[in-house]
């Protein structure tokens, strides 16, 4: 609600104003619920400090205690006390103003904002060429007294890590933490768990928002937590040298120049388990393939399609970087927290086609490995026919493993043989699969099979294949593509070799 005060009448009654100052007590308190998360709005303060230049930021926490607090140290180009009255506050620059290409701001909204989603009273100490300035933002006192005043500092005094800043770098500590403290401020042990769940999943958020500035510059930045320097992720795993990169491409528009690049993640197989699933993260690879949009080099949308396809298990490898400029902020409607884009008319078209291509080359990859498991050359027990428009899978009953066991019954349990191999097929538990695909498809073995039935399936194939005149040579090369011998070459191979020698009857 607006409320007029002394409205100060102008000679004509439709010129006249009347003084509508925000009520600082209540807008201060609506800057709180702009929609950070603990990971969103730390990631927002370490922005401030990679724009003022910084290689080295600290993420410190104090959960025991009293006050716990938590705050970030740079080692950057610090403030004077003028420009850190202009910092404090809301609303310090204007959002249509032009900014240097590396400055990730573009409210001037966002330290006030960031900070108060996560607590109340907001310090920011700092230091130019040595010397120290401080203010404080406390919530309560401005909902007391209803005035837009900050608390100045002229001594480090109490400000948690305030000894710790160097000849120029900037400290932002949290403090009245009531939005991380989970409402255990009565229990503090389970009050600092809490915290440190918050603090650790922002961990992640971090490593990967900031990665291309600490993998790309010289020197890098480094980002702690704690005294623990932190690993960058790089969603396109590019260290791996089995991932697949296409040429750069860019289009220019009116307010900058957008460029793309499409990456191919390697194949699980390809790398290690944990490499894998570090990749994926919590959310896995369904969840995380897509676009990765980047505002200079920061990364504002990981994993979406944006609505140009659909996150499916096939594409499942496909991430395409894409980098704009801060030009373009007003085309992209980028939001204050940074943690969201529209994709401009003029670009969507580019993207579609770039989705197209990449994902066909996706498919591919699995396809690949796919067509190898249906080989007619190399006789699967399991065969996958189009029927009807549907997909079925079903035993191979012509199979010599089969066949040649089912010759081997008395005539009278042959029709039974039959109909238990077609009740295996009709019985795929298909809903399971899917689901487990759907949640950890790497996860999803066949069966091992016992040193017995190897040996019958041997028993049944190298004879067919020696009849075929297969080159005896090739014949364990053929085998050894296939399952069950494949998983247990091992015990499958001194088997075959056995039984060739004894077919073709020399060694
Ligand atoms: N760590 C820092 N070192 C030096 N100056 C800083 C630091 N943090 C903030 N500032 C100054 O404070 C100003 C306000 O920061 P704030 O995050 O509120 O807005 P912004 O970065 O300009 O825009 P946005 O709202 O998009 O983040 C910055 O423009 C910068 O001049
Ligand atoms: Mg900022």
């Amino acid at each position: 609600m607006i409320t007029i005060e002394k409205p100060s009448m102008k000679p004509c009654e439709d010129e006249a104003t009347a003084d509508a100052t925000p009520h600082a007590s209540s807008l201060i308190q609506s800057l709180r619920d702009i929609g950070y998360s603990c990971e969103t709005a730390l990631a927002d303060v370490i922005d401030n400090s990679i724009t003022a230049g910084a290689r080295r930021i600290e993420i410190l926490s104090q959960v025991d205690g009293g006050d716990p607090a938590l705050a970030v140290l740079d080692d950057g180009m610090g403030m004077t006390l003028a420009e850190l009255i202009e910092a404090m506050r809301p609303g310090s620059r204007n959002p249509l103003a032009e900014r240097a290409g590396h400055d990730l701001g573009r409210f001037g909204l966002g330290l006030k904002s960031a900070s108060f989603s996560q607590c109340k009273r907001l310090t920011v100490a700092s230091r130019r060429d040595g010397v120290f300035v401080g203010a404080t933002w406390d919530l309560d006192e401005v909902a007391a007294t209803n005035r837009w005043e900050v608390r100045l500092h002229s001594e480090p005094g109490s400000i948690p890590w305030a000894d710790r800043l160097g000849k120029n770098g900037t400290l932002v500590v949290w403090r009245s933490l009531d939005r991380l403290s989970g409402g255990l401020d009565n229990q503090p042990r389970k009050r600092a768990e809490y915290l440190n769940r918050a603090i650790a999943s922002a961990e992640r958020h971090i490593r990967l928002v900031f990665h291309r500035f600490m993998m790309e510059d010289r020197p890098g930045l480094a980002i702690s937590l704690n005294g623990r320097d932190l690993e960058p992720i790089d969603p396109f795993g590019t260290r791996f040298p089995s991932h697949q990169e296409d040429r750069p491409d860019r289009l220019e528009l009116g307010n900058g120049v957008v460029e793309f690049q499409c990456f191919t993640l390697p194949h699980h197989k390809s790398i290690s388990r944990a490499d894998w699933e570090d990749l994926g993260g919590p959310e896995g690879h369904l969840r995380t393939q897509g676009f990765y949009v980047y505002r200079g080099r920061r990364l504002i949308i990981a994993g979406s399609w944006l609505g140009l396809a659909r996150q499916t298990e096939l594409t499942k490898l496909c991430r395409i970087r894409v980098d704009i400029p801060n030009t373009m902020d007003a085309d992209w409607k980028i939001d204050v927290k940074k943690a969201s884009a529209q994709l401009p008319p003029a670009v969507r078209e580019r993207m579609r086609l770039l989705v197209e291509r990449l994902t066909q080359t996706s498919k591919r990859t699995y396809r690949g490995r796919g067509q190898k498991l249906v080989n007619t050359e190399y006789m699967p027990v399991w065969q996958r026919v189009q029927k009807d428009g549907a997909i079925v899978y079903s035993p191979d009953p012509t199979h010599p493993v089969f066949a040649d066991f089912s010759a081997r019954l008395p005539a009278e349990l042959q029709a039974d043989f039959a109909s238990l191999i077609g009740l295996i097929g009709s019985t795929v538990p298909i809903a399971a699969l899917h689901s487990d695909f759907a949640g950890c498809p790497e996860e999803i073995v066949a069966d091992q099979a016992d040193a017995e039935a190897i040996r019958q399936m041997a028993e049944a194939m190298v004879p067919r294949l020696v009849a075929q005149g297969t080159d005896r040579d090739r014949i364990p090369d053929i085998l050894r593509q296939v399952e069950p011998f494949q998983s247990a070459w091992a015990v499958a191979q001194p088997l075959i070799d056995e039984i060739i020698e004894r077919e073709t009857g020399h060694v």
